[in-house]
């Protein structure tokens, strides 16, 4: 009897304090829009996962973009979240890292309780160690680092990852592009420093499948629970971590070994770079070897991970292309007709381009981001032009939405190479593939290098027509802030024969 008691006033407590955060937090942001709740208990927690079964997320996101302004305030159950679309609170979160920091909670930092990216990768870490970091590996990413990456990864396409494909599909065949591109992709990191990592067919698989574990993580603790893939994930993430211990130690080797011979390091080792960014802490003080190296197989596995971004982001090209055939052949044109034996020969593929630009609008891989706001106590909290007294309070804006803006874009939903014409400079904050600022895009040079150099051998060499399952199309999910694919993204693909002039 006492127990059952002693159950009841913990419930009833707990209730009191559910409705007393929830009640003072409506209060405290009652200056913001807020959609109506669906119960003081959930908040919009029940719209939200009504819409995110319906794979519908983003659109509700855009519905309430349009009813209630560029900011506007939802609740996780007790949590708020400040939603914004506002230039001014956007420059803010491009600007302001103090202010701003990546979720603390990220939680793909761990995947079942292994280690997957750790808590200081220089994707999801914060502060001074972050920075550092950062500031170390921007000349191996720098626009003008490009020539000399491209003139290496282009004999790679060019000569094994071409034969790959060619042996893959002989004299034609159906191959699912997504599953393609992934080791396509993850083959260039073997020209970065990686030769002595895991071949890019087993790494494309690992991180497929992670990717796919990691919603499972975050629905509901009872899937967490009996997900049957756990197991094999942990394996997985382990043996991927084990393979860039041995690459990490290898190159650390080898660093060590040119620094006392006073030579440098290429440009184009990526992995080098790597562990020269790991060497020191936030505070510039070296690290151990094993430290530094542990630091840096979190980054080699982030790394793979956005690798990833790159094939999400091809593959929903030929998605979108599907339904546009003469801009699939007029980009299959000018790449069969562009020599791109020289860097300023890829630089002057415009229309291919202008794809890749438009495909970043629609599918951003990257759907939305996540900052958490802070504030000292002696200072007013302010987001655009709202005051928060909310301290921690979790910020959401979304490249989709802005994206798919009328507000920014006409006919915001058709897929128009044309709209990035000469000199055609988007809205500030209406296009962010890459986001914008510090926290911007490390890569997104390379990135535009390596799909424009995967495009060119492809088209020059294949002929490829997309053969998707009418009653099962690719799609992408709206769930999670990267971009996942559903169903298979066929192609046929087979030798292309230029036509001979008689
Ligand atoms: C089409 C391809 C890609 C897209 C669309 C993309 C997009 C993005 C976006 C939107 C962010 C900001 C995320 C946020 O803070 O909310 C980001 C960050 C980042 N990206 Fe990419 N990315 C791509 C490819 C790559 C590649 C190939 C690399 C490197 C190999 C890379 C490395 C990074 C890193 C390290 C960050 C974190 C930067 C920091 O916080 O300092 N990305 N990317």
């Amino acid at each position: 009897m006492f127990l059952i008691s002693c159950l009841v006033v913990a419930y009833l407590l707990k209730l009191a304090r559910h409705y007393y955060r929830t009640y003072w937090s409506h209060q405290r942001l009652a200056a913001i829009p807020q959609p109506p709740i669906d119960s003081i208990m959930k908040g919009h927690t029940t719209t939200l996962n009504k819409w995110k079964e319906k794979n519908k997320l983003l659109d509700l996101w855009i519905e309430w973009h349009n009813t209630y302004g560029d900011t506007f305030v939802f609740f996780l159950s007790t949590r708020p979240i400040l939603w914004t679309a506002d230039p001014a609170s956007l420059k803010d979160i491009t600007t302001d890292l103090k202010h701003f920091s990546k979720f603390d909670g990220l939680p793909n930092r761990s995947l079942y309780g292994q280690r997957l990216v750790g808590t200081e990768s220089i994707l999801s870490g914060n502060g001074l160690g972050w920075a550092l970091k950062r500031k170390v590996m921007t000349p191996f990413f720098a626009k003008t680092n490009m020539e000399e990456l491209y003139y290496a990864c282009k004999p790679h396409m060019e000569g094994p990852e071409l034969k790959r494909w060619k042996e893959l599909i002989k004299d034609g065949k159906k191959v699912d592009l997504h599953d393609q591109l992934g080791i396509t992709f993850t083959s260039y990191l073997q020209v970065m420093g990686f030769h002595n990592f895991m071949n890019s067919e087993l790494i494309a698989k690992n991180v497929f499948k992670i990717l796919e574990a990691l919603p499972k993580q975050l629905s509901s603790w009872l899937s967490y629970l009996c997900s049957n893939d756990k197991e094999e994930t942990v394996n997985m993430i382990h043996e991927m971590r084990s393979e860039a211990k041995k690459a990490a130690m290898e190159i650390h080797r080898q660093t060590v070994r040119y620094k006392r011979n006073e030579q440098s390091m290429t440009n184009i080792n990526m992995l080098g770079f790597l562990i020269e960014a790991n060497n020191k802490n936030g505070h510039g003080k070296r690290r151990s070897v094993d430290d530094t190296v542990t630091f840096t197989i979190d980054d080699i596995m982030t790394i793979c991970l956005v690798m990833d971004n790159m094939v999400k982001q091809i593959t929903s090209l030929f998605m979108l292309l599907n339904d546009e055939p003469e801009c699939q052949r007029k980009m299959f044109a000018e790449l069969r007709e562009t020599s791109i034996d020289t860097f300023e020969g890829l630089n002057s593929l415009e229309y291919t381009e202008k794809c890749i630009l438009e495909c970043l609008r629609l599918r951003p891989v990257l759907t939305r981001g996540t900052r958490s706001y802070k504030f000292k106590n002696t200072e007013e909290g302010k987001v655009g032009n709202y005051v928060i007294t909310e301290q921690g309070i979790r910020i959401v804006f979304s490249e989709y939405v802005l994206h798919h803006s009328p507000k920014y874009w006409e006919n915001p939903d058709k897929f128009n190479p044309e709209r990035w014409f000469p000199g055609f400079v988007p809205e500030p904050f209406s296009y962010m593939p890459f986001f914008v600022g510090a926290r911007g895009c490390i890569g997104k040079h390379m990135a535009m290098m390596m799909m424009k150099l995967t495009l060119s051998v492809l088209a020059r060499n294949f002929d490829m027509v997309q053969d998707f399952d009418p009653k099962n199309m690719p799609d992408f999910t709206q769930e999670f802030a990267v971009m996942r694919l559903i169903n298979k993204v066929d192609m046929w693909v087979e030798p292309y024969q230029p036509e001979q002039g008689c």
